[in-house]
């Protein structure tokens, strides 16, 4: 049920009665709307004979949108992030701070570069970490503080900052669910030291795979450029290359640069139609009892919505999330399904091993004292989940007619269930 799944089957769309009786199916973002000049610039790559630098027009393009100095293209956001731990050059055994309702992805270059995750409760009855919730987990260990704007909700990041600077940390975002969504009129991104963004296929810009990192920092981008890109060598007259860290070879493809800029040029227009469908949708979930939709915080001026989620209140249906989800989706919302795979502290299990076992960096030295991970770590985001019911793409196809089909697919799934 959790596994990715293989793109040719989201064919299998479950048509529904539309408004004059015509079947219309809730619509998947498979197959993807693409770019008008997508094979345009597919095309120059090949016909240049690989000559054409379509990342650095890719990295400029993406850059000038979001308004922020760099822009340095990888292969997806997991490589992005790990490509900003490495760079940041903290020690074994320091502190992030981490959303605990994330992807893997989120976690693994941290873990690579020894750090260890500390993970700061979801505000209740939220899908995001808060300075409130962040505060009480701030050590003289902590060097960073990693938010996660899941859905495509942007973490309330004002009190963030504020928090961060007292104590000295960097605040660094995953972005990857909330390409173009804006916090007080300023993009995701653009709110911290760094971020990453994927362009995976599924997401909200969608290429083949894809991501990046962005920053305003230059002395950063070079590290991430070094520690990312170049392996770590630096040119020596007289010799070659010398490798003087372990980097990497996170480079985004040509052809995927290709893609993504021509999937860059019509993202806008997509964004600013999937924050009205989700408003929209939010909306007629919240008119159905005990069906409780994820609240759009009023700061939020642009939800991009990567993915479409709902709690539902155990004291008022006869069945789980699950079976709840299992309905939605059997009555015609492609992928409807459960959340918990979310909840890192319970979804990573190799960090409780580690812990456990004092694997390093869990080791006393680097660590100073033990952790230990479970769902049990950050309660909020454990109740929450646990009432869940969400899809993975609420997608750019959505019409106001869609939003209604679906709200009263979710309605009649909670009416024969109800208590
Ligand atoms: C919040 C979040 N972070 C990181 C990732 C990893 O991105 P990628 O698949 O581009 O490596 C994902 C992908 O699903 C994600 O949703």
């Amino acid at each position: 049920m959790t596994e990715k799944v293989p793109r040719a089957q989201y064919g299998a769309q479950r048509m529904m009665a539309g408004a004059e009786g015509k079947p219309v199916a809730i619509p998947m973002q498979y197959p993807r709307i693409m770019g008008p000049n997508c094979m345009k610039y597919l095309q120059e790559v090949v016909d240049s004979g690989l000559t054409v630098d379509m990342v650095g027009r890719f990295e400029k393009a993406f850059a000038e949108e979001l308004g922020v100095k760099h822009c340095i293209a990888t292969p997806g956001c997991t490589p992005a992030l790990a490509t900003l731990a490495a760079a940041f050059d903290f020690e074994p055994g320091d502190e992030i701070i981490v959303s605990p309702i994330a992807d893997y992805g989120t976690l693994q270059g941290l873990v690579k570069e020894n750090y260890i995750p500390v993970f700061a409760d979801a505000a209740p009855g939220t899908v995001n970490l808060s300075a409130e919730t962040i505060e009480p987990c701030i050590t003289d260990r902590t060097r960073a503080i990693l938010v996660v704007h899941m859905t495509g909700i942007i973490c309330d990041m004002d009190p963030i900052n504020e928090l961060a600077r007292k104590h000295d940390l960097i605040v660094y975002e995953d972005a990857c669910q909330a390409t173009f969504s804006e916090y007080k009129g300023r993009l995701a991104g653009t709110l911290s030291a760094a971020a990453g963004f994927s362009f995976d296929s599924e997401k909200t810009m969608g290429s083949d795979i894809g991501g990046c990192v962005v920053t305003d920092d230059d002395e950063l981008a070079e590290r991430i450029r070094f520690y990312g890109q170049s392996r770590g060598a630096r040119q020596e007259p007289h010799f070659g290359r010398r490798h003087v860290v372990p980097g990497y070879a996170y480079r985004m493809p040509q052809c995927t640069a290709a893609i993504c800029l021509g999937q860059l040029e019509i993202v806008r227009d997509q964004v600013v139609h999937r924050d009205k469908m989700v408003r929209l949708l939010t909306s007629l979930i919240a008119e159905i009892p005990g069906i409780t939709p994820i609240p759009i915080p009023d700061y939020l001026n642009v939800y991009s919505c990567w993915m479409f989620g709902f709690t539902i209140d155990p004291e008022q249906f006869n069945c789980n999330a699950e079976e709840f989800a299992k309905q939605v989706q059997e009555g015609g919302v492609p992928m409807a399904d459960i959340g918990k795979m979310y909840l890192m502290p319970a979804a990573c299990t190799f960090l409780e091993d580690m812990a456990r076992n004092k694997t390093y960096p869990f080791s006393i030295p680097p660590a100073s004292y033990e952790y230990s991970y479970s769902a049990d770590t950050c309660p909020n985001a454990r109740d929450y989940l646990e009432n869940f019911v969400y899809w993975p793409t609420f997608c750019a196809k959505y019409t106001e007619e869609t939003c209604q089909q679906v709200a009263e697919i979710v309605r009649a799934v909670a009416d024969r269930n109800r208590r």
